[in-house]
């Protein structure tokens, strides 16, 4: 993204144009970005045995998992209808991994049938429904046992995964009994071992301490006679946020994977979303009002937390930038949405450029849990989602009407 001519720009593409044709609030995002960042987990593989699966729960439009399949990614999904829009985008079933603490057995059944890789199950009931379920089918389903590895992610509370207290995977410390005991269901055939800690991480530590984990209790089930072929590691790295951050380094990282993987020979799947899309789109808005009350200063703008719930949900920074570069002096001022919550928010007590009502503003970091938590609340249209390739730009999800928002209403 550069200013050229004092105007915004995604790759070769004018921001300014693209809000004033298409309208805002818009989510814009750049086809080279997100292959970029996708290339990047690739390269530094390189040739050690790996598969990278795209976390579509981050940002599932069709045009970007298109893009993504085409670029050799597989996918790593949580429900049918993530299963669903894969399949719908030409991505390969064969490359799936379903992750998720509650597939439901119609999620399951719909997996089988499209024949994906492999499920990361999550519990011992999981695995024996699958293995009800494959047998029906007259096939072998091949999983993975989740592992929570009982690791403290140093990441945002919500989005922490890896400790006993949460939900997620089965304790360490029974998994190779609970390997052991499944051995009975003849259905499944165990293929990897898989964890994921949580999201957001700025410090590779806790996600390599992990996987050393994981690689012990890989060498205890092979000794019991288990064919583990790879380990998934669930999410990738966190991204910066904030200008001044650095980004965590992609290939020192994977680096420290592969000594690990290459002792033992093991395949290594991984699941980035955030930081293929992340810092590939953002969100355009335009100020509708500017306001005080009392001290405080409002930029009252189009988009709110229903677009863009991250600030709300997690007190998240977006980094905020004019789409039209001013000399004029920065303000303090709350930018904040249309919704009635207070909670609505997109920068609070934040340092931006002077700006009118008609400006618009773009909100960085936001091609990955953007759109994809956006909701109706408020009964607000979901906003348009536009592709930029070079100078190129093309809406790849209209924005909502308002017979959208009561389709399937009696
Ligand atoms: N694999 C599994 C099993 C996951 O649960 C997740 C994310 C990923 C992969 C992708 O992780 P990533 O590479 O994006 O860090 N809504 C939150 C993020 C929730 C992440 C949930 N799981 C946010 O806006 O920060």
């Amino acid at each position: 993204m550069t200013y050229r001519d004092r105007v915004l720009h995604l790759e070769q593409a004018p921001l300014a144009e693209i809000a004033a044709r298409a309208g805002t609030p818009a989510y814009v995002y750049s086809s080279a970005g997100i292959e970029q960042n996708f290339r990047a987990y690739d390269a530094a593989f390189g040739s050690a045995p790996h598969s990278i699966c795209y976390s579509v729960k981050a940002n599932g439009n069709l045009s970007i998992l298109r893009l993504l399949a085409r670029a050799g990614s597989g996918f790593d999904i949580v429900s049918g209808g993530e299963l669903y829009r894969v399949m719908k985008a030409g991505g390969d079933p064969a490359r799936v991994v379903f992750s998720g603490v509650g597939k439901t057995a119609a999620e399951i059944d719909q997996a089988l049938e499209a024949g994906i890789f492999v499920f990361n199950a999550e519990s011992e009931p999981e695995l024996a429904l699958i293995d009800a379920l494959a047998q029906r089918r007259g096939r072998k389903a091949r999983v993975a046992l989740r592992i929570n590895p009982d690791v403290d992610a140093a990441t945002h509370a919500y989005i922490s995964t890896g400790r006993l207290a949460h939900k997620f995977g089965v304790d360490i410390g029974e998994a190779e009994a609970v390997y052991l005991r499944a051995r009975e269901l003849k259905n499944l055939s165990f293929e990897g071992v898989s964890c994921h800690i949580g999201s957001q991480l700025l410090d590779s530590a806790p996600l390599l301490s992990a996987l050393d984990r994981l690689m012990l209790l890989i060498d205890r089930l092979r000794a019991h006679g288990f064919e583990i072929r790879h380990a998934d590691l669930g999410g990738g790295v966190g991204i910066a946020y904030k200008p001044e951050d650095a980004a965590p380094d992609i290939a020192g990282f994977v680096k420290q994977v592969r000594e690990r993987a290459a002792v033992r020979g093991l395949h290594i799947l991984i699941e980035p979303g955030r930081s293929i899309a992340g810092n590939a789109g953002v969100l355009l808005t335009r100020v509708l009002y500017r306001k005080k009350t009392g001290d405080k200063e409002f930029v009252v703008v189009d988009a709110a937390m229903n677009d863009l719930i991250r600030p709300a949900l997690y007190g998240a920074y977006h980094h905020i930038l004019p789409v039209r570069q001013t000399e004029a002096p920065p303000l303090r001022a709350d930018v904040v949405g249309p919704v009635c919550e207070t909670g609505d928010f997109l920068a609070r007590d934040r340092e931006i450029p002077q700006v009118l009502p008609g400006d618009v503003l773009a909100i960085l970091s936001a091609g990955a849990y953007g759109f994809a938590q956006s909701s109706n609340y408020n009964s607000r249209p979901r906003a348009a989602e536009i592709l930029v390739e070079g100078s190129q730009w093309r809406i790849i999800r209209r924005r909502e009407s308002y017979e959208d928002l009561i389709r399937g209403e009696e």
